[in-house]
């Protein structure tokens, strides 16, 4: 039994975006392990957030990791500005391509980690032919677009089927989970094999992020239990 790390990544798209690099400090100083950066274009998802631009001024608040999740149409034309701009890790949907294979190549290109991205209906054989080719498998436990919505419970048994598929084909993969986490969710979560966990309200709508980021690292422990990830 393979045990990736357990890594907490808030997501700014509950900060106070008049004070954004002032919060990325926040929760980095809060123990953070990644900084999640939420990208909307309107299309793919009915929401906008921010650019290459925004990302590359903030990129300088912060050492730790930018894993930015690209809600948008087009990943193929932005993903290489998103990594100039300070990208480490690069997620893109499986349902915002028509060519996931050639998207994911684009992203390996820019020299990122690549990271793919499944809405709550999209089921796991869309990561068939394209598994060995990344890092990290994004599951959304809500549908995209909005911050504060509530997890959907039937992800849970995504979650432990995809762990499976990875552990059968003997591969290093995370599994991360965005929408609804919070310090009840997460031990769930953690218990049927995610183990990067996203989280924007449960962290910046929290008083003290520290407490928060802490709260969320203890639940996915707990959700080890005895036989882990
Ligand atoms: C939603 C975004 C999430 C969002 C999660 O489309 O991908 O990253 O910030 O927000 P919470 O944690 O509040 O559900
Ligand atoms: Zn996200």
């Amino acid at each position: 039994m393979s045990h990736r790390p357990i890594l907490i990544a808030p997501s700014i798209l509950s900060a106070d975006f008049g004070r954004l690099a002032a919060e990325i400090q926040a929760v980095d100083a809060a123990g953070a392990d990644w900084i999640h950066l939420d990208v909307m274009d309107g299309h793919f998802v009915p929401n906008l957030t921010f650019g290459p631009p925004v990302v590359k001024w903030v990129r300088g608040a912060t050492e730790r990791p930018f894993d930015v999740h690209l809600m948008i149409t087009d990943p193929d034309t932005y993903a290489p500005q998103f990594r100039d701009a300070g990208a480490d890790l690069i997620t893109v949907h499986a349902e915002a391509t028509r060519h996931l294979h050639r998207s994911l190549q684009v992203v390996r290109g820019t020299g990122a980690k690549v990271g793919v991205s499944l809405n709550p209906h999209t089921p796991l054989s869309v990561l068939e032919y394209v598994l060995d080719d990344v890092d990290l498998v994004l599951l959304m436990t809500v549908n995209p677009g909005f911050g504060g919505q509530a997890y959907i419970p039937a992800i849970t048994n995504k979650i432990k089927r995809l762990r499976e598929m990875i552990a059968a084909r003997g591969l290093d993969v995370d599994i991360q989970v965005d929408g609804g986490i919070s310090s009840g969710t997460v031990l769930e979560a953690s218990r049927a094999g995610a183990n990067v966990f996203v989280a924007g309200s449960a962290v910046f709508k929290a008083a003290d992020y520290r407490q928060a980021i802490s709260d969320l690292r203890e639940g996915a422990r707990a959700g080890r239990g005895s036989d882990g990830v």
